[in-house]
């Protein structure tokens, strides 16, 4: 099957179903002395585990399906460093439950992928989804732990240390106003403001007892990334994190900066003046330029131009309700379903770490892309 891998230089692909033996991932060109940390590749697996979240409230967001996700290390690290042979992450499942999924054999739950795949290719793993879960994001989070060990260890220190930060900035129709970065961690929504994930979590249980669920929008923000990233013409990299983003489940739509609102604006509003930086590093002549406002959200002409990358990602609302819905069954008849199982009401805080993977498994090829088009990054290792 086609379609599971991404990337050109750091090339990912992943594998495995919901409810199959195991799922992980392969990612083969990542460069060799790397260090690779299995608790740094496990603690991310941790944050995108179903009711994972630093609060002991009683987790209204999530799942219950309760996995370790015990990352294994199959080959492609020595001795902690990376050999610049294939690295193999797997995670075997443990907790399947698949008489959950006794009822939708023969019928397709609206909302998921079940009827694309059995148009597509007339068979399918109906449990949990198969290939189309969440869980094969397990996958992508192992793998964003390896690129974000490459990008802190190879890109150029800045003044502003490289970061990738996610958050739920809306969701059930509440949004975050008073944003702080230190409280996403501190709620189950992953939102960053306090006062904004306890209304989220009110509407998100109100939804839950009439068995609905809800949706919401992501903000992303990468800080202390050079300028010069992305590729013309067609691996731009607003391009590239786009088809990253949007390959995530349940993400139907992605802005940068000002986004669609820019439409309503003039060029006058929009454009980021420029003003004089500071030096960058003492390797370039180039003056790192400040930018006094981001409505390109740190992306012009497909090329990072140093100031944050900013963008926005929206989250449709949970297809799995627990509410009678009509659909058809594979025979092409009239029938009626109720979905059982184990599902989340609102996935926005797991899809946070989620979209932090891609952005660096992105980044990681775009960096690695970059190596080879510029002539003074050879020159400057021969020296
Ligand atoms: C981290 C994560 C968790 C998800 N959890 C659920 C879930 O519990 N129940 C569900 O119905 N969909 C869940 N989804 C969404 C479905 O996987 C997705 O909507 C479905 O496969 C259809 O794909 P599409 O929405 O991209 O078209 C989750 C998605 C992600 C990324």
């Amino acid at each position: 099957m086609a379609g599971n891998s991404f990337g050109k230089l750091f090339k990912l692909t992943t594998f495995g179903e919901s409810h199959g033996e195991a799922l992980g991932c392969i990612i083969d060109g990542c460069p060799s002395g790397i260090k690779i940390d299995r608790d740094a590749i496990q603690n991310a697996l941790n944050r995108r585990r179903p009711g994972y979240n630093h609060s002991n409230d009683k987790n209204v967001t999530g799942t219950t399906r309760q996995e370790a996700d015990e990352v294994q290390i199959l080959s492609g690290v020595f001795e902690g460093f990376s050999t610049g042979t294939p690295i193999c992450l797997i995670i075997f499942n443990a907790r399947q439950r698949s008489k959950d999924y006794n009822n939708i054999k023969d019928v397709f739950r609206p909302g998921h992928a079940d009827y694309g795949y059995f148009a597509k290719y007339g068979i399918r793993d109906y449990r949990g989804g198969g290939r189309a879960s969440a869980r094969e994001t397990a996958a992508r989070v192992a793998a964003g732990a390896v690129a974000r060990a490459l990008l802190e260890s190879m890109l150029p220190k800045s003044e502003e240390p490289f970061s990738v930060i996610a958050y739920t900035k809306e969701a059930a129709g509440i949004a975050c106003h008073d944003i702080h970065l230190s409280q996403i961690e501190k709620n189950q929504m992953r939102a960053a403001d306090a006062w904004a994930a306890e209304k989220m979590l009110e509407k998100i249980e109100v939804l839950k007892r009439k068995g609905d669920s809800a949706g919401g929008i992501i903000e992303c923000q990468i800080t202390g990334l050079p300028a010069g990233l992305g590729e013309p013409v067609f691996d731009k990299l607003d391009a590239v994190l786009s088809h990253a983003i949007l390959s995530i489940g349940a993400v139907k739509g992605i802005e940068f900066g000002s986004g669609f609102e820019s439409a309503r604006m003039t060029g006058s509003t929009w454009n980021d003046p420029m003003r004089e930086g500071i030096k960058k590093s003492e390797k370039t002549e180039i003056l790192n330029p400040h930018f006094t406002s981001n409505n390109a959200g740190g992306i012009l002409g497909g090329i990072s131009n140093g100031n944050d990358i900013i963008f926005r990602a929206a989250v449709k609302p949970v297809p799995s309700i627990y509410q009678t819905q009509n659909t058809i069954t594979k025979e092409g008849k009239n029938t009626e379903i109720l979905i059982e199982g184990r599902h989340d009401i609102c996935v926005c805080p797991r899809i946070v770490p989620v979209i932090e993977a891609m952005c660096y498994i992105s980044l990681a090829d775009l960096f690695l892309q970059n190596k080879v088009a510029k002539v003074s990054e050879i020159v400057d290792e021969n020296e």
